[in-house]
């Protein structure tokens, strides 16, 4: 039984935005005219997540393997991410956007830094829409940074080793506040998760499509959301279980 309607719309997409290299190879372009352009498919993935109705957006835009990369090349994305970022708060303030971080941006040039903070605090009081960028971020290194700031809790005593639950847990996670992914979209045809929200995403439903990143669109992004639709999530029960409707 599928009813199209707002049950079928994901509140949370996460997309692992890929082929950048690729979409700048195939043109003769270095890789970074490749970013570039990907700069531009997240703006218009953002305006098209609105149109839809998608609440919370987390966009994979730098892992902590990533700084391995040509220097040049980790160079030319922060450059990116800085004339990104300094763009986009008017817009993200215009547009009543909620912008956030996940990752370790401590590590981050300082200027990016700044940056971060001062679009996080400038759009921390919008509740409708949510920006999540995941930035020097890797699910094992969260699990990591998690566990050790569970552990400092229960050492300090305001956590009881006792109670410990996924509940409790979750909330050391970046994540914490931000409900897990619905979706996980990845371009550029490569099926793999890159240790990315690899927790968060125990129930996501999962959309691969071969569209490179820098040609990713509205209608990429509705394509991916009418699948999801299409599918049916049971999280363990059976198919009958949740069309009598069991949760
Ligand atoms: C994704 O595109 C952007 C980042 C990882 C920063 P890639 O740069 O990975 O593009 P391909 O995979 O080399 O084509
Ligand atoms: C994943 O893409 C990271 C981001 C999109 C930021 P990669 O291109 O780095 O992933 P692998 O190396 O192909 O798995
Ligand atoms: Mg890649």
């Amino acid at each position: 039984m599928s009813s199209p309607g707002p049950a079928q719309l994901p509140q949370h997409v996460a997309i692992i935005m890929d082929g950048n290299g690729r979409w700048a190879q195939q043109r003769g372009l270095p890789r970074l005219e490749g970013h570039r352009r990907g700069v531009e498919a997240v703006r218009t993935t953002m305006n098209a997540a609105r149109e839809i109705g998608i609440r919370y957006i987390t966009l994979y835009a730098f892992s902590v393997e990533n700084w391995k990369r040509p220097q040049g090349e980790v160079g030319g994305l922060m450059g990116l991410l800085e004339f990104y970022l300094k763009k986009e708060l008017a817009t993200f303030v215009r547009d009543g956007v909620r912008f956030r971080t996940i990752g370790r941006t401590d590590q981050m040039p300082a200027g990016v830094r700044r940056l971060l903070r001062e679009t996080a605090a400038a759009t921390a009081h919008f509740t409708d829409w949510h920006f999540i960028l995941a930035l020097n971020y890797g699910s094992r290194t969260e699990v990591a940074d998690a566990a050790r700031a569970y552990a400092a809790a229960v050492v300090a005593g305001t956590e009881k080793l006792a109670d410990n639950s996924w509940a409790t847990f979750s909330r050391y996670l970046y994540t914490d506040g931000i409900p897990e992914p619905d979706l996980l979209v990845r371009t550029s045809g490569e099926q793999r998760v890159s240790n990315f929200l690899l927790l968060q995403c125990a129930y996501a439903e999962m959309v691969f499509t071969p569209t490179l990143w820098p040609d990713f669109g509205k209608a990429d992004l509705q394509a991916a959301v009418d699948e999801y639709g299409r599918r049916e999530r049971r999280y363990g029960l059976t198919a009958e279980q949740i069309k009598a409707g069991a949760k």
